[in-house]
């Protein structure tokens, strides 16, 4: 039998994406003005900067369609965006994506755009390292196809980054807070929170029963550096389906390691503040 992880990664390849669809003009057309809108450094861009009007839009680089043309997927991470999405952003016009991925870009703590709730089909939604701050996105909550979140807002193992981004108004997680997050968000099998801002001492204490209450099936959790301290309940092992969790640099002294001994847990890692 697999693991659960291989699962998952098998699955999310399989939302298929064809470059020989032919792309679908006005979709073509949201690209190009997206492109217009965005504010990127041109020289440091792979994908953004090669797109123009000669090509079919489904074989830009960053871009996946489906059979029929439409545009499913979005792929900027790393594109050296430092704004330009706003609520009427085309980005969000493009309403059959599935997959979107702003990761790796620099947003300037700009709060993440509530423009968001039109992508009601996004199954992936990739934030993570962008620099986005503030209160994270109430229209979040009614993203229901979401398999997988990362707003992860931290570089995680990269000293130099951590220390700059440690008191620069990361995102938080107040209202909406961890609970209506994961209490809308039900089925949700992956989500990654590191470095964001738990506001709540109540909240960093109970998270574990949050979690295991809410997010019964739960596959990936990486909650690194969210001020978090113990003790786990008991709801939090028996989460069987959990395959990745990852939880250092809070302060989980009081967890003995040992009990993970009855999970199937990969990849985990503990450390404290
Ligand atoms: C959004 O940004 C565009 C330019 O990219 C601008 O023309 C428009 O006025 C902005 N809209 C709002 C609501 O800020
Ligand atoms: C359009 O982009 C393609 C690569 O995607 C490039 O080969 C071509 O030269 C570009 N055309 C123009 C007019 O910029
Ligand atoms: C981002 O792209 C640059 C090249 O422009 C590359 O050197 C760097 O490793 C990339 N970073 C990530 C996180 O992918
Ligand atoms: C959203 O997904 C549903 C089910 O997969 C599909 O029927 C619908 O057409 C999709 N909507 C858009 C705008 O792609
Ligand atoms: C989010 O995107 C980054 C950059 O592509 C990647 O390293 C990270 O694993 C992604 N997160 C998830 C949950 O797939
Ligand atoms: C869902 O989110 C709303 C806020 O948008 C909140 O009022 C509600 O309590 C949340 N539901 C659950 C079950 O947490
Ligand atoms: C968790 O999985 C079980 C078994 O597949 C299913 O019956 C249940 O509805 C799921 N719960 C949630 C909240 O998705
Ligand atoms: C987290 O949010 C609280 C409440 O808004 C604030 O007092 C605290 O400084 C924030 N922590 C960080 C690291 O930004």
């Amino acid at each position: 039998m697999l693991p659960n992880f291989l699962f998952i990664s098998i699955l999310s390849s399989f939302i298929l994406t064809h470059s020989h669809s032919q792309c679908i003009d006005y979709q073509k057309n949201l690209l190009l003005q997206l492109k217009n809108e965005l504010i990127f450094n041109s020289p440091l861009s792979s994908k953004l900067s090669q797109w123009n009007q000669t090509d079919n839009c489904c074989k830009w680089q960053g871009v996946g369609c489906d059979v029929s043309g439409n545009v499913v997927t979005l792929q900027l991470n790393n594109e050296s965006i430092s704004g330009g999405v706003n609520d009427s952003s085309s980005l969000f016009k493009l309403e059959h994506l599935h997959k979107l991925n702003l990761a790796y870009n620099d947003f300037k703590r700009a709060p993440i755009s509530k423009g968001i709730r039109s992508l009601t089909n996004l199954t992936h939604l990739n934030l993570s390292y962008a620099a986005f701050g503030g209160q994270v996105a109430a229209e979040i909550l009614s993203l229901k196809r979401l398999g997988s979140l990362d707003i992860s807002n931290d570089y995680r193992g990269n000293a130099r980054y951590h220390t700059l981004l440690l008191n620069m108004n990361p995102l938080k997680l107040d209202h909406p807070n961890l609970e209506m997050l994961v209490g809308n968000l039900t089925g949700l099998p992956e989500l990654y929170l590191d470095g964001v801002n738990v506001t709540s001492s109540h909240e960093r204490k109970e998270w574990s029963r949050v979690i295991s209450s809410f997010l019964p099936n739960i596959t990936g959790l990486s909650l690194c550096r969210c001020s978090l301290f113990g003790p786990l309940f008991k709801s939090f092992w028996k989460l069987r389906s959990l395959s990745v969790l990852r939880l250092d640099l809070n302060d989980l002294s009081r967890v003995v390691p040992d009990m993970f001994a009855s999970f199937d847990i990969r990849y985990s890692k503990f450390g404290k503040s």
